[in-house]
């Protein structure tokens, strides 16, 4: 395959911010100018970065771009960037194409559906709410991210995949290592096999005693190995918990910091679910995008995407983009039809989305409710930014009431 493009790509993936709720004000430059731009890549690469709504929407469903991780150079800083991975091991989904994918993924989706999800909400509110109380109980001030955000999905992901939550500490401080950007390669390789061992016992156990429920009904209905199995206990767990987390505690700040939104939210708790679609377009957590490597030559765009090229489709972009969105920068908690693309798009769209929503929905309408002077602990400047991760949010949030 070649690496030739037209023009040398001389840009790298911007990433500094100005401001903790936009998106690095050089992409939102960069978007203005033309849907995508040539991208060079720390390993030498030349490749893509797509900023338009329209046309990242139509990459996400098309089969030429490839999520097969083999394929995928990595557009920022990090320990294992330097080189192309290897094949994803069997069960990572996410890092697929059809027919693998396909075989996997509808051995879940009956699990996740809006109506499953929809029947998890009186557990995921009793969740809400004792971790509301225990935060009050704790006194003033608290961290919000500790003693919220993070312990609400983590405690429902256990609970739905059959993990014991008094082993949070292991696959919380392994995902926080794996998605930090600038760690060591052996960090890196030591959460994995953290994470990795803790399953595959999790999973032997299973096996002998099956349990009722997620991994102990792919056990017992599915002839997945225990090695896929495990993989898809590693997917489940970190894309369950971290993402949501940090919707939770990022979104609350940005409810502290737009009082009028937050007025409206207080005012009309009707809003909530067009609030939690509003908050994911407007902070775009996956701050560097979707990842494809093209399959074939492809016209898009007015450009030629070669065969072998990496594609960075900037989801903070797209959620920006004021051809899609009107007055896009501003946080509209009453916004109509808030089609972002934060769960992005096509046979890889979040598996786990109508759980997110469930949470968030809760989880913002329980902190709202119970806490109704809730506000900032600390000046907005000393809120930790999680910058330095590939999951953006905030590291702690120091709140009062
Ligand atoms: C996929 C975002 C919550 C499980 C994705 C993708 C995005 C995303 C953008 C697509 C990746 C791609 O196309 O390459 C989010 C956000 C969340 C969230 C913003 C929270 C607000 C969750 C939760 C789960 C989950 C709670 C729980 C199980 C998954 C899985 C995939 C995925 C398994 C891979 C699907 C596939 O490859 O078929 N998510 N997610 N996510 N998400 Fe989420």
């Amino acid at each position: 395959m070649t690496e030739a493009v037209d023009r040398p790509a001389t840009l790298t993936l911007p990433t500094t911010r100005d401001h903790p709720f936009d998106p690095p004000a050089e992409l939102l430059r960069l978007r203005a100018e033309r849907p995508m731009h040539p991208l060079a890549f720390p390993d030498g690469h030349q490749g893509w970065l797509v900023t338009d709504y329209t046309l990242i929407r139509a990459i996400m469903a098309d089969p030429r771009f490839s999520s097969r991780q083999e394929l995928r150079h990595v557009p920022f800083d990090h320990p294992l960037g330097k080189t192309l991975p290897p094949p994803a091991e069997p069960g990572t989904f996410i890092r697929m194409d059809a027919p693998e994918h396909t075989r996997y993924r509808s051995e879940l989706t009956a699990q996740f559906t809006v109506r499953r999800m929809r029947a998890l909400e009186p557990r995921i509110t009793e969740i809400v709410e004792s971790h509301a109380q225990a935060m009050r109980e704790q006194g003033r001030p608290a961290d919000l991210v500790s003693s919220f955000a993070l312990p609400i999905p983590s405690r429902v992901i256990c609970e739905l995949l059959g993990v014991s939550y008094d082993q949070r500490e292991v696959f919380q401080e392994a995902t926080r290592d794996l998605l930090q950007l600038q760690g060591t390669p052996e960090k890196f390789a030591a959460a994995f096999t953290s994470i990795e061992e803790f399953l595959t016992e999790l999973i032997l156990v299973k096996r002998a005693a099956p349990t009722d429920d997620i991994l102990g009904g792919l056990i017992t209905d599915t002839e997945l190995t225990d090695l896929e199995l495990r993989n898809i206990a590693v997917v489940l767990l970190i894309a369950g918990h971290e993402t949501t987390a940090n919707m939770l505690g990022l979104g609350a700040l940005a409810l502290l910091r737009n009082p009028d939104q937050l007025a409206l939210l207080r005012a009309d708790p009707t809003l909530i679910d067009g609030a939690v679609e509003e908050l994911l377009r407007y902070l775009s957590i996956i701050q560097f995008g979707a990842i494809r490597a093209a399959l074939e030559d492809v016209e898009l765009g007015g450009e030629t995407i070669t065969a072998g090229q990496t594609l960075v489709l900037s989801l903070p972009a797209a959620n920006r983009d004021p051809e899609r969105f009107a007055d896009p920068d501003r946080l509209d908690v009453t916004r109509d039809s808030v089609r972002h693309l934060s769960f992005g798009h096509g046979i890889h769209q979040c598996l786990g989305q109508q759980l997110a929503r469930v949470e968030m929905r809760v989880g913002f309408s329980t902190l709202l409710r119970e806490f109704p002077d809730l506000r900032l602990a600390v000046e907005p400047h000393e809120v930790p930014l999680r910058t330095d991760m590939a999951i953006y949010g905030v590291h702690s949030l120091p709140v009062t009431w």
